[in-house]
């Protein structure tokens, strides 16, 4: 997959909502991962957090938005239930991104709304839980971005020849 990303989130307050999160983070591939403002208690994350993502990847821990220093060309995406929020299957994800979600009770600040180049809903009837927000959002990206083949029309997967142009496709990215 071509570019990066990392994903934070913004006034946590669960551990175990923190290390789903970054668990998932590390099992899709981030480059970092980060949080603003988190509750002291959400950090204790050892026992949430099994695949100790914290050994694999940078964590920054910022204790406000002032203090977030993202890379220079990396896009912040706010993952928000919101009016200016476009729904997440029909957006086109940046190469380089930071995805920041909010906390389990209430939202992404207006100010860090205020900071995000785009914000993305995933279309559900209400809101869900944050690490499932991260996961379904770091999923859409690796279907937008992985380089997979278009679904074949018929049930079923894809043709051999159309997995091995994928394959020769990923090795060149690799
Ligand atoms: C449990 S929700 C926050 C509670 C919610 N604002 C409320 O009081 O109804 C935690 C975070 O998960 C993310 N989230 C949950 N559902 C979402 C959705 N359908 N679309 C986008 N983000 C969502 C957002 O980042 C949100 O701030």
């Amino acid at each position: 997959m071509r570019g990066y990303f990392g994903i934070g989130v913004q006034g946590i307050s669960k551990a175990a909502n923190l290390g789903a999160v970054m668990r998932t983070a590390h099992a899709f591939g981030a480059s970092f991962v980060y949080t603003v403002d988190a509750h002291h208690k959400a950090l204790k994350i050892d026992a949430t957090d099994t695949s100790r993502t914290h050994k694999h990847m940078p964590h920054y821990q910022w204790d406000n938005i002032g203090d977030m220093r993202l890379p220079k060309g990396c896009e912040l995406v706010g993952v928000e239930l919101c009016d200016r929020a476009v729904e997440l299957p029909s957006f086109r994800h940046p190469r380089a991104a930071a995805y920041v979600l909010g906390p389990e009770q209430g939202s992404l600040s207006p100010d860090m709304q205020a900071l995000c180049s785009h914000i993305v809903k995933i279309p559900t009837k209400f809101c869900i839980n944050v690490s499932l927000a991260a996961a379904l959002t770091l999923y859409d990206r690796t279907l937008c971005l992985g380089g997979y083949p278009d679904r074949p029309p018929r049930p079923g997967g894809p043709d051999l020849a159309a997995m091995e142009k994928w394959r020769a496709l990923r090795a060149r990215d690799n």
